[in-house]
């Protein structure tokens, strides 16, 4: 596929797809979504592909759903081609772990494609929202109950009720960032940590982050009982031999995947 609305890096393991739509603030049209769901499609079949970094622009991750896409569109419209469903939500799928890099709007979609990534570092110009209630409609990528359980009941109804963006500063204070960094060491800090993530062993790393996505799922007694069931499977593999071997020969480890 030739990707017009992407571009997608590769750098050792780790494949970095930067949204690029300048002239519509990165908003989410149906080829977008389209050439982001074939690009993870390629890297989770891709063995060397380890990590996925996801960014746009400094101005702008995503402004959110491309709404003149979305004006004239009918409810039979919506409905028949599974708005969002059909080719929005491929993110969540993923095996390999991806990680949002935002910098300047994350609003409506763009906040909830970068909430359906596994953690957000942020730039210190972000600005998160969900203001779809001024458009006459609401969140409809996840964003009323992810952002619940990112930041908690009061924090979301304000959002999604009176559209008020959040900035970087408040989005670590509340959880919804992992980090905030200088915008201009934003994709740097973003690819060392994929770089880190990339070079362990990509069993462990699956198996963390399925665990840590199922704490939303599930509840606390099954998703324990599931982490310790998954724990024991690691030392199925050798990279549980070598890692812990060389941490006691105080010597790096050499992770194969086996
Ligand atoms: N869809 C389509 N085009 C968009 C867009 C969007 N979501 N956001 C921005 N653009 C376009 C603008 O129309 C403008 O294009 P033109 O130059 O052709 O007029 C261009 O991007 C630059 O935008 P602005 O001139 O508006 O830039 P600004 O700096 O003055 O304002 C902004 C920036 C506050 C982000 C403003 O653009 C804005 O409010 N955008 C819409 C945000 C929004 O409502 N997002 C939710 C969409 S609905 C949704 O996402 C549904 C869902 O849950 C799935």
């Amino acid at each position: 596929m030739t990707l017009q609305t992407l571009i997608v890096e590769r750098h050792g393991a780790v494949t970095l797809i930067r949204l690029n739509r300048p002239e519509a603030l990165n908003a989410l049209n149906g080829q977008l979504m389209d050439e982001l769901t074939a690009t993870l499609d390629e890297t989770e079949a891709d063995a060397s592909v380890r990590c996925v970094v996801i960014t746009g622009s400094d101005r702008a991750f995503a402004a959110g759903a491309d709404i003149k896409e979305m004006a004239s569109k009918s409810y039979a419209d919506v409905f028949t081609e599974d708005f969002i469903t059909a080719n929005w939500e491929r993110v969540t799928r993923c095996r390999k772990p991806v990680i949002a890099a935002v910098a300047g709007y994350a609003l409506g979609g763009g906040c909830e494609l970068a909430m359906m990534c596994d953690f957000i570092i942020a730039a210190d110009n972000a600005r998160f929202g969900q203001p779809e209630i001024n458009l006459g409609v609401i969140p409809g990528a996840g964003g009323t109950q992810r952002l619940t359980r990112f930041v908690g009941k009061s924090k979301a109804m304000d959002m999604v009720l009176t559209a008020r963006m959040m900035n970087a500063e408040e989005a670590n204070q509340c959880g919804l960032v992992s980090r905030v960094v200088p915008l201009a060491d934003l994709i740097s800090t973003a690819m060392e940590a994929a770089q880190k993530i990339a070079a362990l062993s990509p069993n462990s790393v699956m198996i963390a982050k399925e665990l840590v996505g199922a704490a939303y799922e599930a509840p606390l007694s099954q998703g324990v009982k599931m982490e310790r069931r998954l724990f024991h499977s690691l030392f199925a593999f050798d990279d549980q031999k070598e890692g812990m071997a060389a941490f006691v020969e105080k010597r790096p480890a050499k992770f194969t995947g086996k």
